[in-house]
């Protein structure tokens, strides 16, 4: 039989002769600075009219979706009780998880309250005081943030508009040092609908494959590609140390499950981040594991729903940039997002206040992610598009006099 780990507390203080660790010895932690998106949100997005920088795709409708039940799920959802779950999550719920990539079983799946809870624990577990790791940027800042609360030495790989936005894979490479203990790309990208290309991409992991450099592939847009074609392989499949990223958020349309996971064939990386959920949010949500059961087996139907909204949304969207001049933009290839620049001489950020105090329509300035260049995101997930467009149009046509 194999016995419990045994566990002393490690102390810092009031312990006496008996404290198994030294004070001098644990680290003093590092702060994390404030998320600025998140603010920023927690500040606007509940009292504006129109969110016209959302990243997710409109919610989809509870009743539809227990529509789309199964015998088995149905089953699940009628005689749920409401007791803690399995910490990794339901079996069956890893199982279908593990559908979407091709070399990752159900045990290399890992649940999570989002994504957001994912990138927490991965980047706590995976990055040490000094480590050294490279993050694509402009991005989403916990990303970047938490390893460098980690104790993690940043490098942004900083992507630029007069490049098209591209992931430039060479510079990426350069960037690389002996040190470094991971690589983080999020592709198809946030803010910028940056799509890499499949040499691109392969050329990438196989370098980060031969280096034996770990990649945190923040895959959340993932099959919102406008071009199937130009869907990648996940992190996961590209090699053994390629870790995917994915949520039920975003091209599931479905952020109030607050469903995520890691899913990686490095079991004892996944068995570490086990560990640290321990002390985040333990297990997931019962509801939420069945419904997100129901929606990734019926997920033809799910998808295709956020993939036409987001279509429909970007023909409105390039009739929009055709005719106008005091905004451009790159056209995003792939997600619910792109990044358009203001060229007027007026700053996004005045812009912005002026446009919600006027018509109740919500951009997200880039200032927001640290960046400056008087570029704004502006997100076409939302059924509203049009009419929050429609209204942004009015607003500077109005300022143009
Ligand atoms: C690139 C990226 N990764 C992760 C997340 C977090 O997703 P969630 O809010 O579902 O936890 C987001 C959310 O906007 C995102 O844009």
């Amino acid at each position: 039989m194999v016995a419990a780990a045994t566990y002393r507390p490690l102390i810092t203080s009031g312990g006496g002769a008996s404290a198994p660790i030294a004070a001098s010895r644990i680290m003093q932690p590092m702060r994390i600075a404030d998320f600025a998106l998140e603010r920023f949100f927690a500040r606007w997005e509940f009292s504006v009219r129109h969110l016209l920088c959302a990243s997710d795709v409109e919610g989809y409708p509870m009743s539809d979706l227990l529509d789309l039940a199964d015998e088995e799920t149905g089953a699940l959802w009628a005689d749920l009780r409401l007791g803690y779950t399995e910490s990794a999550s339901h079996p069956l719920l890893r199982a279908e998880i593990a559908e979407l990539y091709q070399h990752v079983d159900p045990d290399g799946v890992l649940v999570f309250a989002g994504a957001e809870e994912a990138i927490f624990c991965l980047l706590n577990v995976a990055v040490g005081p000094g480590d050294h790791v490279v993050v694509t940027w402009p991005g989403y800042q916990s990303l970047h943030e938490v390893a460098r609360a980690a104790g993690g030495v940043v490098t942004l790989h900083e992507l630029h508009e007069q490049d098209g936005w591209r992931l430039d894979v060479e510079r990426l490479i350069r960037a690389l040092r002996p040190d470094t203990r991971l690589v983080v790309v999020n592709a198809p990208h946030n803010p910028t609908g940056m799509q890499p290309t499949h040499a691109e991409w392969a050329r990438l992991t196989d370098e980060l494959a031969d280096r034996r450099i770990p990649l945190l592939s923040d895959e959340v847009y993932r099959f919102l590609e406008h071009d199937e074609r130009d869907r990648l392989l996940p992190g996961t499949d590209a090699y053994g140390q390629g870790i995917s990223l994915g949520v039920m958020s975003k091209s599931f349309a479905m952020a109030g499950l607050r469903i995520g996971w890691l899913a990686t064939r490095d079991r004892d990386l996944l068995d570490r981040c086990a560990r640290f959920k321990d002390y985040t949010t333990i297990c997931s949500s019962a509801p939420s594991e069945v419904l997100a059961l129901m929606a990734l087996r019926a997920r033809e139907q799910v998808l295709g729903r956020s993939l036409r909204i987001v279509q429909d949304n970007l023909e409105v969207l390039d009739g929009f940039f055709r005719r106008r001049t005091d905004v451009s933009w790159v056209r995003p290839r792939a997600g619910p997002v792109g990044y358009p620049r203001l060229t007027l001489d007026t700053s996004i950020d005045d812009l912005t206040t002026e446009l919600i105090e006027a018509e109740g329509v919500l951009l997200l300035p880039g200032s927001q992610l640290g960046h400056a260049g008087n570029h704004f995101r502006l997100g076409f997930g939302r059924a509203d598009l049009p009419e929050a467009l429609a209204r942004f149009e009015a607003f500077l046509d109005r300022r143009a006099g």
